[in-house]
């Protein structure tokens, strides 16, 4: 599916650059297939290399005003340009608003060849842990099945979470997980009537171990009836490697044991802890390891630095500054060869989903009813007829690639120069094994490459801005 068309203006300006406008630019749709993520065209794995995006935190989230992290096409150049070059293939957005126009940001992102796996909920408008029976309602549906008719269309949409964290402690994995399968089923129903392809849905977890087990079979089981409301993928939000931790002390080899049967996708669609700072990251090459395969990746928590002090950037007002952790998180990044894990696995792929059964569940906190509740009076109607006058995206031409607002290194003095979004090949997804994106340490240079693979380079700078990036850098050191 093309998404530049070529403006006329370029067309004039002569072969070379005509032929470059016209390249299309759309990541291949992702399908689950048992405990993969893959390319729908390639069929290689996908193995998520993300990064949770939500500028501001939940307060990035103004429906008075129609703003979202994903509304503002400038500072998603400017954030798609960064990222790209850490590496990441994934953002996760966590508040959107299914009345606003993302068509600019989620093009910028394709363009970007990196994926978005979007929470349907918002702070205002989600099943409510405490008390969820009431907040069940066909308003609330029609805000979920909104959010896919804005989302639909565009192919770097990698995947839906029908809930998060809606289960956050023991207590609360009473009355919630039939809920989570409710919305998951809706989801599913309303996608697979009204959307243009099937966009897998599922759920992602606060990292309870007491329940953690249960959770996951709960949500991946096969139940009769009620085949829809399985989730498609798991996602772990978690936290359990800590600065120089090992794959025993962290505990990922009990996740590894656990999911290696898992009939869905796993990944952590939260990681990195802060209780030593700055962090060091070293979960990466455990993440990306072989010994890890059976879980497909994982993101990063998260872009920015907010109150919780996780972030890998500072934000203020419209100015970048790199933080510590950032260039600690490419450094791991860059040791990276994906193309190692990149196959899928047969056998695990051919894994069968176990009937739902009590005896799954080993907490006795936990629901065993395995009684779906019904969709409120009129969702039914709404998914057989599609929800009328939404808004709803379509990829639209990326017209500017360079950054025009401020990115400072992570020394916090030097502005880096040149940072322009590379439009990536068409059919290709963004790699690690960008440049060292600090700048002022003089290393900018055309020739420079970090063992990237060739295949999809977009996160490397063109020849021209590394070489104006040098420029620049010679300039900042005479001065
Ligand atoms: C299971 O969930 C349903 C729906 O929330 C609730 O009515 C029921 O009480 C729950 N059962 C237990 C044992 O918590
Ligand atoms: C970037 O380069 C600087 C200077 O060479 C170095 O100190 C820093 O560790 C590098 N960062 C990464 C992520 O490679
Ligand atoms: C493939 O998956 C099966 C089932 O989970 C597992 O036993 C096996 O170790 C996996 N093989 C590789 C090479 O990861
Ligand atoms: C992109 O994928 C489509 C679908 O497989 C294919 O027809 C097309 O040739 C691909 N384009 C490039 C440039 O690889
Ligand atoms: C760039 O790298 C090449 C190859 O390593 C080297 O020959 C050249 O001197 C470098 N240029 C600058 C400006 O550092």
């Amino acid at each position: 599916m093309p998404s530049v068309t070529p403006t006329p203006t370029l067309l004039s300006l002569g072969g070379a650059l005509a032929l470059f406008s016209a390249v299309a630019h759309a990541v291949h749709p992702v399908v689950v297939e048992g405990q993969d993520f893959v390319n729908s065209v390639t069929k290689q794995r996908l193995m998520i290399v993300g990064v949770d995006y939500q500028i501001g935190g939940e307060s990035g989230y103004k429906p008075a005003t129609k703003q979202d992290p994903l509304t503002n096409g400038e500072v998603c150049l400017r954030d798609a340009a960064i990222l790209q070059r850490l590496g990441v293939n994934t953002i996760r957005v966590y508040n959107l608003d299914p009345a606003a126009n993302h068509d600019d940001c989620a093009s910028i992102f394709n363009a970007a060849g990196i994926y978005m796996v979007l929470d349907v909920n918002s702070p205002f408008e989600s099943i409510h842990r405490l008390n969820p029976a009431p907040s069940y309602t066909k308003a609330y549906l029609s805000r979920v099945f909104a959010m896919v008719e804005n989302f639909k269309n565009y192919p770097n949409t990698l995947a839906f979470f029908s809930g998060n964290e809606l289960i956050n402690d023991v207590a609360t994995a009473g009355a919630n997980p039939p809920y989570i399968r409710a919305v998951t089923r809706d989801l599913k129903q309303y996608i697979a009537k009204n959307a243009p392809r099937s966009i897998p849905v599922g759920y992602s977890m606060a990292d309870v171990r007491d329940v953690l087990k249960d959770t996951w079979n709960f949500v991946q089981c096969d139940l009769a009836g009620e085949t829809d409301s399985s989730s498609d993928f798991f996602g772990l939000n978690s936290y359990s490697w800590c600065g120089d931790a090992s794959y025993k002390s962290s505990g990922y080899d009990v996740l590894t044991d656990l999911f290696k049967t898992s009939t869905i996708p796993v990944f952590f669609s939260e990681y990195g802890c802060n209780e030593v700072k700055p962090r060091i990251f070293t979960e990466v090459a455990a993440l990306y390891s072989k010994d890890m395969t059976t879980m497909s990746g994982g993101l990063v928590y998260e872009y920015s630095q907010e109150a919780n002090e996780f972030g890998l950037v500072d934000v203020a007002d419209d100015k970048i500054t790199l933080r510590t952790d950032f260039d600690n998180l490419q450094a791991q990044y860059n040791k990276l060869d994906l193309s190692l894990i990149q196959a899928t696995n047969s056998s695990a792929i051919a894994l069968k989903a176990p009937k739902c059964d009590k005896s799954l569940i080993s907490s006795s906190s936990f629901n065993t009813t395995f009684k779906i509740p019904a969709q409120p009076s009129g969702v039914a109607d709404i998914i057989k007829n599609g929800l009328p006058n939404q808004v709803v995206g379509k990829l639209v031409t990326v017209k500017e690639t360079a950054v025009s607002m401020a990115v400072y290194s992570s020394d916090g003095k030097t502005k880096l120069t040149g940072l322009t979004l590379t439009i990536l090949a068409d059919n290709a997804t963004n790699t690690p094994g960008g440049k060292n994106t600090s700048a002022g340490t003089g290393t900018s240079n055309s020739t420079t490459t970090t063992g990237g693979q060739s295949k999809s380079d977009g996160n490397r700078l063109t020849a021209a801005t590394a070489a104006l990036a040098t420029v620049f850098a010679i300039a900042l050191a005479l001065l």
